[in-house]
């Protein structure tokens, strides 16, 4: 039985042979025992594998709320978090409204503006956003796990001055809405000392697979997106995709292939989609991806590619370029506006062989297409199919890759939920910005730095 999302593995023929994927059913019930049970590296952070059914739902009904009142009282809301504390907010905002929602007028847009911050340490960034605020009413969801993050507690530094000078201290707090740990952090020293409304990130949810717990749902909340179909497509996914049987599970399929498709040297994997406002789901799926396998100098390197555009720039590479490539795509199959191409009487665009066709018609031949070339130029293609863009598929789409992710990772051998090596630059950074506490790096650092010179 094919699940509500699918796997297509036809653009596999030529690389895989029929009996490989049952033999991997016994590494993969031995990851499904270390996932479900506990009993492999970093067990402490599975929470995520019941989230879309064992949420805390009187924190649920609080994060309605507070959307409701940001809806009521402020134009923008700005989402300040970096890594796995924004990039499934963005990516869901992105997938579920119009595309230009950005540029709508804020009558037509009907909710706040959704943007984001601390994401990056660019000064330009920061500036231009204060511009756009301007004398708007606002409101900020500050995210950070730690609560210590370098990048967003600048970018909240500055963004709080702005809503103190406009609100005063008082109304200021109340439009401050902190999710961050339950107990530990100068997030939640901060916003108890000051009454911010608080939201938990549960101990065993890590970042990159947050955006089904207060992270991403206050923000997906607020831009106007029903969160309740959004759990309840990833509560599906939860039943779809909980038995071990490579036969039924469609998401540990597309892990066990990765896995064998890697072990024959394909070692970057390409996410793609044939719809724009899907690249931020590509960037989300990178991260859950490389900071869960990435390890241990192992593991699939994540990319993307956003066809057609990439077709006329990596097209080129993908084809017929070094051989270490395959690809994955997340195809829309039914587009929630399909545009006709208009007849034209004097043809001389020579399109006339198009005319009354839909557009969604050329880019899925545009597709078939491309899997055809590919495959035929030596890349394997998985194609996971998705009916329609909505809350529902959304959240069934994002527990297909979660749970794929934890499978994956454990098939290689590896922690899927640590990320050890994302401190590295953090620990040089304070050194050289001289942090308290991290005065010996710096001085070692700067000595290095001068020899290289
Ligand atoms: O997945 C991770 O752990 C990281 O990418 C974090 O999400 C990122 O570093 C942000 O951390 P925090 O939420 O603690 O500010």
């Amino acid at each position: 039985m094919m699940s509500y999302v699918s796997l297509d593995t036809q653009g596999l023929k030529q690389f895989v042979h029929d009996n490989e994927l049952g033999e991997m059913q016994a590494m993969v019930n031995a990851a499904d025992d270390e996932l479900r049970n506990g009993t492999g590296a970093g067990a402490d952070f599975r929470d995520w594998l019941h989230l879309p059914t064992e949420y805390d739902k009187e924190e649920f009904a609080r994060i309605k709320q507070a959307a409701k009142k940001i809806q009521a009282d402020s134009e923008i809301l700005v989402v300040i978090g970096i890594g796995g504390s924004y990039l499934g907010a963005q990516m869901a905002i992105d997938f579920l409204h119009n595309t230009f929602y950005q540029a709508q007028k804020a009558a037509d847009r009907q909710y706040p503006l959704v943007v984001f911050a601390g994401n990056s340490l660019s000064s330009t960034y920061v500036h231009d956003l204060l511009e756009l605020i301007g004398d708007k009413d606002f409101s900020i969801n500050i995210v950070s796990k730690s609560g210590t993050t370098t990048e967003p507690s600048i970018a909240f530094r500055i963004l709080k001055k702005k809503l103190i000078a406009k609100y005063g201290e008082d109304e200021a707090n109340k439009r401050i809405y902190a999710t961050t740990d339950k107990a530990k952090g100068a997030l939640k020293t901060e916003a108890d000392a000051h009454g911010y409304e608080s939201f938990v990130i549960p101990d065993g949810v890590g970042g990159r697979y947050s955006v089904l717990c207060p992270v991403g749902l206050l923000p997906i909340a607020a831009s106007g997106a029903d969160i309740d179909k959004l759990m309840a497509g990833a509560a599906q996914a939860e039943k779809d995709f909980a038995d071990a049987d490579l036969s039924k599970n469609e998401a540990y399929q597309y892990a066990a292939y990765r896995n064998i498709l890697y072990r024959k040297g394909y070692e970057t994997e390409l996410l793609e989609n044939y719809e724009p406002n899907m690249r931020m789901f590509a960037e989300w799926w990178k991260q859950l991806a490389g900071e869960s396998e990435g390890k241990d100098q192992k593991g699939i390197y994540p990319s993307s590619a956003n066809f057609t555009t990439d077709l006329h720039s990596l097209g080129q590479y993908i084809q017929e370029g070094r051989r270490f490539l395959m690809e994955t795509v997340v195809k829309l199959d039914k587009p929630n506006h399909d545009v006709k191409i208009p007849t034209e009487p004097d043809n001389l665009d020579g399109l006339g062989y198009l005319e009354g066709k839909s557009m969604d018609y050329v880019n899925t031949k545009a597709y078939e297409a491309v899997v055809a070339a590919h495959t035929d130029g030596g890349v394997p293609v998985m194609t996971v199919h998705i009916p329609q863009e909505d809350e529902y598929t959304l959240g069934y789409l994002i527990y297909f890759f979660e749970v794929a992710m934890g499978i994956s990772g454990y098939l290689n051998g590896i922690n899927p939920f640590n990320q050890p090596g994302v401190e590295a630059y953090k620990t040089n950074m304070f050194g050289l910005l001289g942090k308290p506490g991290y005065e010996e790096v710096g001085k070692q650092l700067r000595t290095k730095m001068a020899k290289n010179d």
